[in-house]
């Protein structure tokens, strides 16, 4: 029998469990209790509570400006909603790099102001001391590799990461760091599927890819992407299920035509 078909509760143990049996992991972003109930219910591994809050549900153009109290926030809600999948959330931009104490400090405010069971870091060797700090409370860590949106001023575009052999090294090293100091899982973002192969190849902790091929053990997708409410955004890697912003449109539509015609409410809809 499949391991995710047993478990009531998803934990970082588990997912390594499906790692070593070859079952892949599933997860989406959920930022409110209503969307993370649906995704619970729906069987989803991970919920990531994501900084893609910033631009999905605050409308900014990049993941910089949400804050700490923001995550919390969104993350507390996602877990009120939530009994099987793991819960994972962002340290945002500017609350865990160059500075290990104050990373700390930002993820014990996530544990015990939300209740979630893990937090996600972006980048490798440059923010080990605050990966290392975070893992010896006793808080598991997820990576995140590649392409790194909080580092988006530095990168300058959105384009594929670690296509030169340079770069593809790095984030080979960095990966074996993030597993060697304890990270539970790594994340992938937009890099080359050959890369991502390799990568999930060599380590014994589980790989998430966004836009990194078919071979990592598990896919992330931005949910408001894949049900299609966002319509702007349409990289490669993105598979739309649904084209939510149509539907939405065509009820809220019928909607005011139903107000504005005195069709709404009837008589069985009044008291
Ligand atoms: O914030 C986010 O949604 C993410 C995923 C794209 C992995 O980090």
């Amino acid at each position: 029998m499949s391991v995710h078909s047993t478990v009531r509760k998803v934990t970082t143990h588990v997912l390594h469990e499906m790692k070593l049996k070859g079952e892949k992991i599933a997860m989406l972003t959920g930022y409110d209790f209503s969307m993370a109930r649906i995704l619970d219910q729906a069987g989803v591994d991970i919920i990531l509570v994501g900084d893609s809050a910033s631009n999905v549900m605050a409308g900014f153009e990049t993941t910089l400006p949400i804050t700490l109290d923001n995550m919390i926030y969104h993350a507390a809600s996602v877990v009120r909603a939530t009994k099987r999948a793991l819960i994972v959330v962002d340290l945002p931009f500017g609350t865990y790099q160059g500075n290990s104490k104050k990373a700390l400090a930002s993820a014990v405010r996530i544990m015990k102001e939300t209740g979630a069971s893990a937090v996600k870091l972006e980048g490798g060797v440059e923010i080990l001391d605050s990966v290392e700090r975070i893992l010896s409370a006793g808080i598991p860590v997820m990576g995140h590799l590649g392409l790194t949106p909080q580092s988006i001023h530095k990168f300058g575009t959105y384009v594929v990461r670690a296509t030169e052999k340079e770069e593809a090294e790095k984030l080979i090293k960095d990966a074996q760091k993030l597993e060697k100091a304890g990270c539970f899982a790594i994340v992938l973002e937009k890099v080359p599927a050959r890369l991502g192969k390799e990568v999930s190849g060599m380590l014994r902790i589980p790989t998430i890819g966004i836009g990194a091929g078919m071979h990592t053990d598990g896919q992330v997708l931005v949910v408001h992407d894949m049900l299609g409410i966002t319509q702007e955004f349409s990289p490669r890697f993105l598979r739309r299920y649904h084209n939510l912003n149509a539907e939405i449109n065509g009820a809220v539509k019928t909607y005011i035509e139903d107000v504005r015609s005195g069709d709404f409410p009837n008589e069985r809809e009044q008291y």
